[in-house]
């Protein structure tokens, strides 16, 4: 049995997400899979595997090879079993399960590979998801100034794999930069590397700032500020409820100074400037922690980072407002400005700390 058939025994080319490689020529693989079902299934099987006519599964043909035998038909195969879309969608179907090569002169044919990311609010997990299925049980491996380590395998008619703790749960990038798969690490079937560049900013922006006093990395210092800002808010929103002017006054000034950071104002006239966040401000200057983070994710990735530093610009004018209004009745359009500025925060934070922890991606190929 060679190793191309053993893997489809476990190969689900029905599943909702079997892999688009072929050349599909124009038809419709979804639409022709309930066509294959009805006019195909009976002689070549249900999952294309075979039966009194050949297995198609697996057989690397084209839409355009499928197309001419359902047009032309073959031995006990009747010719035009279905015709027009249905023939063309049927024919891209086949095409998708039989892991077809491209029409020829096609040189925009998908190859086979699939992605590697680290994972984890350490980069201590591994996951890979190939494009197609392994044909055979394949090793994974990381590699790098640590040496080479191996991860984990990856079963025949499997695609994915998954650990996360890969290495006692210690941070991989830094000590890893490629990753390995194939039948043995030195012959490798398909291949990914970080660039040094990029292991610097993941790094920086999950595991360990170097541009920061404290440990820690950028994304969780960021994380600390938003959090203390969204406090402050409702600090603010609270003095309004009480009626407390100074107090109105106060948690205003905290607004600008949390948002902006360093130099400190003294909005509310009290004599005292005063910042219960880091100093550093969330917009200000490219070492913000809006910007930088946005920075570390990389412009590809992310551009929430603009839409979060808007909304804390928002917050930090009408906190201006408000922190030296005269009335708490005068501060209130400000603080429903800012209320609603920082709801808007939340969600666009969120989107941004998702997009920092699914960063760390490389893609594999052969
Ligand atoms: C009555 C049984 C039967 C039905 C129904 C049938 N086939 Fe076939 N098919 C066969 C047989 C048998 C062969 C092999 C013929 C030969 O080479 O002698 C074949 C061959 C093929 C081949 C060529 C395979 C190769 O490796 O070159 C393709 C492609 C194919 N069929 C597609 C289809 C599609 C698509 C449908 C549905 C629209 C279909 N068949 C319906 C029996 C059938």
């Amino acid at each position: 049995m060679s190793l191309a058939v053993y893997g489809l025994a476990q190969w689900q080319p029905f599943a909702a997400d079997a892999p688009a490689a072929a050349d599909t020529a124009g038809g419709d693989p979804a639409s022709g899979q309930a066509v294959f079902a009805r006019a195909c299934a009976t002689c070549h099987g249900g999952q294309a595997e075979g039966g009194v006519g050949p297995a198609l599964a697996g057989s690397g043909l084209s839409a355009d090879d499928v197309a001419a035998v359902v047009a032309s038909g073959r031995g006990i195969m009747p010719a035009g079993l279905v015709t027009g879309d249905e023939a063309a969608d049927v024919s891209a179907f086949v095409a998708q399960v039989s892991g077809g090569g491209a029409a020829p002169g096609d040189g925009a044919a998908a190859r086979p590979g699939g992605t590697a990311a680290v994972t984890g609010p350490r980069l201590s997990g591994l996951v890979i998801a190939l494009d197609e299925p392994a044909p055979g049980a394949w090793g994974v491996w990381i590699e790098g100034p640590a040496g080479r380590l191996r991860a984990g395998t990856i079963d025949a008619g499997e695609g994915a794999f998954r650990d996360t703790d890969v290495d006692g749960g210690r941070t991989l990038l830094g000590r890893f930069d490629t990753v390995i798969v194939g039948s043995s690490a030195d012959d490798p079937v398909l291949s990914g590397a970080f660039a040094q560049e990029r292991i610097d900013d993941l790094l920086a922006l999950l595991v360990d700032d170097p541009r920061r006093a404290e440990e820690g990395s950028a994304l969780d210092a960021a994380a600390a500020q938003v959090a203390v800002l969204r406090d402050h808010v409702r600090f603010l929103a609270a003095a309004r409820d009480e009626d407390n002017l100074a107090n109105v006054r106060f948690h205003g000034e905290h607004m600008v100074n949390i948002t902006r950071g360093d130099p400190l104002q003294d909005i509310d006239g009290n004599g005292d400037v005063s910042n219960p966040g880091d100093g550093v401000g969330l917009i200000d200057g490219p070492g913000a922690h809006l910007r930088r983070v946005g920075l570390l994710i990389g412009p590809a990735l992310s551009d929430r980072d603009r839409e979060a530093a808007a909304l804390a610009t928002v917050i930090a004018r009408d906190g201006e407002v408000a922190g030296s209004a005269g009335s708490v009745t005068a501060a209130a359009q400000a603080i429903a400005e800012i209320e609603r500025a920082d709801a808007r925060l939340a969600v666009v934070w969120a989107q941004l700390r998702r997009a920092a922890l699914t960063a760390a991606v490389v893609e594999l190929q052969p």
